[in-house]
């Protein structure tokens, strides 16, 4: 059932797990991931950034899309409809408006008095038709669309300023994590984590959960981080499926056989990170 995030991030920051978040490209990701959290019992969100909304033809298609095979493969466990790292007012809202169940207003670029007058401008308009709302403090780094290639280290007093002056139900601090595959070692700030978790008290998002140890999320979760965002890693373990498809197989040019060489490594990875989360049984 599509539902915005507050009842899933509730229960997980409740039951000590993380909910995944896994971008969707095209119908066939949206189907892999619905299959698997389905037999896994997981709750799921479906995070779209930008510019895979404008790649699958708009937020009105991916609404259509989701509703759809949620009918058609008869999905029962809760499912989120996410604007990942929306720039914009105007975007949230033509997500908002299309039948997204939640949105993420990325004003992080600005200065925080800016941040704070962007999102509790969607904030407000989100509250009038049940959206949630996730926004970002700092600046989580790295090369997903638009972002840029630093990081900047959420500031506490900016949490709480943002926090209470936009009653946002989930906050994004950027701690040490990146989009896409780390150079080097990830340097994460826990204390820091733990403090803004304690802190708020609302559930916390994880972005760039690509390349991070088990350890890490893990720990992570402990500090408060209910919901992790996951992009590169399923996209490299769907790339490499089907690259071995073509190259096994040199006749083949049906799309359809193309497309599902991936789809075994992407259901295993799905699998994996499902049970790293603990969010395995919970739907
Ligand atoms: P990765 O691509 O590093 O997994 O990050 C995804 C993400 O945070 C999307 O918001």
């Amino acid at each position: 059932m599509l539902q915005n995030m507050c009842k899933m991030l509730e229960a997980a920051k409740r039951g000590g797990y993380a909910v995944p978040h896994l971008n969707i490209n095209n119908l066939e990701w949206v189907k892999y991931i619905l299959e698997v959290c389905e037999e896994s019992k997981s709750p799921i969100i479906l995070g779209v950034s930008e510019g895979a909304a404008k790649y699958m033809g708009g937020y009105n298609t991916v609404v259509m899309m989701v509703k759809g095979l949620l009918k058609d493969l008869n999905i029962t466990i809760p499912v989120a409809l996410h604007l990942d790292h929306g720039s914009t007012f105007e975007v949230c809202k033509k997500a908002i408006d299309a039948g997204f169940t939640s949105v993420m207003i990325d004003a992080s670029r600005f200065s925080i008095d800016e941040n704070i007058r962007i999102t509790r401008e969607v904030v407000d308009y989100a509250k009038t038709k049940n959206v949630s709302v996730e926004a970002e403090i700092g600046h989580i780094g790295g090369t997903e669309d638009e972002i840029s290639a630093d990081i900047g280290y959420a500031k506490i007093e900016d949490c709480i300023n943002l926090y209470q002056n936009t009653k946002i139900d989930f906050l994004a601090p950027a701690l040490g994590s990146v989009h896409g595959l780390y150079k080097g070692e990830p340097k994460i700030d826990f204390d820091r984590m733990q403090q803004i978790g304690q802190t708020l008290k609302i559930p916390m998002v994880l972005h760039g959960g690509t390349g991070l140890p088990d350890d890490i999320i893990k720990r992570a979760i402990s500090c408060g981080i209910c919901k992790i965002n996951i992009n590169t890693e399923l996209q490299i373990e769907w790339a490499k499926g089907v690259r071995e498809k073509l190259a096994n197989d040199l006749n083949v040019y049906d799309p359809r056989k193309i497309i599902s060489g991936g789809e075994n490594n992407m259901k295993h990875a799905i699998t994996d990170k499902i049970k790293l989360l603990g969010s395995y049984n919970k739907a």
